[in-house]
Formats: C-alpha cells, structure tokens, sequence
C-alpha cells in the first residue's frame, strides 16, 4: 500500500521577541492575563522587511537539507498561508523562485490556522495517487502585519514564523496513516480579515474601518474550537482503530492552552503526551504545527513506530487532524 510520509522537516521563527510586559507598555494588558487566559509568554515578529516567502525559504531550505535533497528535485510546493505576500503571483510561486525549485508547480491553500493540515491532506492525496512524487509543504504566517497594535483582545494573540516538511511516498507500515478536513462557512464571522478584497478593496474607507486587521470573536470562538478539536480527535482515533493511549504525542494547534489541555482531557492523555510551544510563539495559524512537529522532532521527542496526532481549528471556520506513524 502506498502512503506518504514526512521526510523531513524545519521552521523558522524571526529573531525579535515582543514579550508580554513589552505588550503591557502599548496596550491595557498585563502578563498575567495573557499568561492565564492564553498560556502566550513571548512571540516572534518579523522586521518591516520580511514577508511571508522569506520566513518560508528558510525553513523550506533546513527541510530539504535534512533530506538530503535539492530543489529540483519537488515536484509540487504547497504554501499554506492566510497572510501571503501579495494577492498574486501566490506565495509558493515566490518561494519556488527564491528555492530555484524549476521542476515544483506551486499553489498556495488557504483554510487559515487549519492551513498545513488541509495541505497534508491534499499531498497524501497527490502522492497516494501518484500525481506527484515529492511536495515541499510550508505553513508560513506574517500576522503580525495583520493585527491591531491598539486591540488587546487580538494583538497579544498572534505571532510570525514558518515550518516546512518534505513529503515522499512509501510502502512501509509508516507516514500518514488519515487526514480529515471539515468546514462551516456559516460561522465565517467568527476570524476574519475582511480587506482588502474584492469584498472590500483598499479605500480610504476601509482602512478608516481598520478591515486590513484580524477580526476574532474570542469568546465564541474559543468554545465552537475546543468541541470540534475535542470530536475532531476522538474521530481520527476511531477511524484508525487506535486508543488514545497509544498515542505517543499529540500535537495541536497553538491558539489557547486551555484549548490544548482541553482535547488533552478529553482523551485522558497526561500533559506529558503533549506538545506545547505557544509560550514562545503565540498563535502562528497555518505555521503552528510545522513549527511544532519540527521542535519535537529536534528535541528527541519523537521516535520511530510513534503514533502522532496532529489537530487545528481556524477561520473558515475550518479544523482538521491526522494520524502519523513515524
Ligand atoms: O487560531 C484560530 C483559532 N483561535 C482560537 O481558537 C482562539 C479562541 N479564543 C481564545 O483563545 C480566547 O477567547 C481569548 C484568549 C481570545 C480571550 O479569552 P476569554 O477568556 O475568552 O476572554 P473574553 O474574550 O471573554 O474577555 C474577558 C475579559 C473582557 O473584559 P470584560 O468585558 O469582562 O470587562 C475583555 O475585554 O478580558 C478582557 N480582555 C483583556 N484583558 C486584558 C480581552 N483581551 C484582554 C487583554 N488583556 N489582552
């Protein structure tokens, strides 16, 4: 049987740290509260130069070193990402020039903080059906250009960075073993950017009416994501016959800790079973996992015949998981 399995990975997180005492000085806020309600100690932000394509040829060129391949040799690149660099030409076309990666095709997938895990599905889908050999896939995320300096409830949220993983097929009992992809465009209002777009172009008037930032009803968000993420992971164990304690690691979307010790409870998995780097990052949408998955995997956390859970929810509204064996 043919699968597809992540052959390597690497992220890139800018270097300049905002902590939240340096938020506390711009806005009414205070550690505790964000440390509390979200678990975010610190994240990263770009310079006024980077963009999305920047933060993603560098993890997409620690990837392809680990594997011991070169550029040429993708086939397809995949950019998740809600912040890209432009509207069009889309970000993975700019990547595959920065990469020099002239045999890639390369599209962008937009499905916000659920971005990577709609983009794995679609790669196991490519490979599985042999349309493609070998995907560089990247979640890549400048939100902190997207984001209200002057809001409280959104800018201690948020934060910049990249993770890229290269995936090839295989005949092991190993890879990604199901993906599941889920939407409700009925509760759009509840994340959004709203410009500028063809709903609502660059005008005097919609920068006035601040639509260039993001939009979150936390509250309301917060609860529709921890009852999704919470059936969203009971239904992937399912799916693949697998008790949660077999699991060996579980890593989430980095929105909220309370969201992450939720799904954890849920599956009766101690904390130790998870993994958590929102403290240093905050909330990275579409490249919170790839960051993740790599960190594990760096720090030895990981090992060959492990179970790996990967879960995201995000504007759309979207959420989705996976089943890994590495
Ligand atoms: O990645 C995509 C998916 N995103 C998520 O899943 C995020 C989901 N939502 C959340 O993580 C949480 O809802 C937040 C962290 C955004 C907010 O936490 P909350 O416990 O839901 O707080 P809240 O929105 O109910 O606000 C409680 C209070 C309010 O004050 P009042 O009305 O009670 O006086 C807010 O104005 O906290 C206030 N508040 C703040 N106070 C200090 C909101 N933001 C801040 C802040 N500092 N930064």
């Amino acid at each position: 049987m043919l699968r597809s399995r992540i052959v390597s990975t690497g992220s890139y997180v800018p270097e300049n740290v905002i902590t939240n005492h340096d938020l506390e000085k711009i806005v009414d806020t205070s550690d505790e509260w964000i440390m509390e309600r979200t678990g975010i100690k610190e994240r990263r932000i770009v310079n006024g130069l980077q963009a999305a394509s920047d933060l993603a040829f560098e993890a997409s060129t620690l990837a392809l070193k680990r594997a011991h391949i070169k550029a040429k040799d993708i086939d397809l690149i995949i950019v998740a990402t809600c912040t890209p660099d432009m509207a069009f030409p889309s970000t993975a076309c700019i990547l595959q020039n920065k990469l020099e990666a002239k045999n890639a095709a390369a599209m962008d997938l937009s499905a916000a903080c659920s971005g990577f895990i709609y983009g794995l599905h679609v790669a196991n889908g490519m490979i599985k059906s042999e349309l493609h050999k070998r995907i560089l896939l990247v979640g890549t995320e400048v939100l902190s250009k997207f984001v209200d300096w002057q809001d409280r409830t959104t800018c201690v949220l948020f934060g910049d960075g990249a993770g890229a993983v290269v995936l090839e097929g295989t005949r092991e009992k190993r890879g990604i073993y199901s993906t599941h992809i889920y939407s409700d465009g009925n509760l759009s209002e509840l994340i959004s950017l709203p410009g500028p777009g063809s709903r609502n172009p660059c005008s005097r008037d919609s920068i006035l009416k601040k639509m260039n930032f993001i939009k979150m009803k936390g509250n309301e968000t917060f609860r529709v994501a921890v009852r999704t993420l919470e059936e969203v992971a009971v239904k992937t164990l399912e799916a693949n016959n697998l008790e949660p304690s077999r699991l060996s690691l579980l890593i989430p979307h980095q929105a909220n800790i309370r969201i992450i010790q939720a799904t954890a409870k849920r599956l009766n998995l101690p904390m130790e079973k998870v993994f958590v780097n929102i403290d240093k990052y905050g909330n990275t949408s579409a490249a919170s996992i790839p960051i993740a998955l790599d960190e594990a995997l760096q720090s030895g956390k990981i090992k060959d015949g492990d179970y790996i859970l990967l879960e995201a929810f995000g504007g759309g509204l979207t959420w989705a998981s996976s089943l890994l064996r590495w």
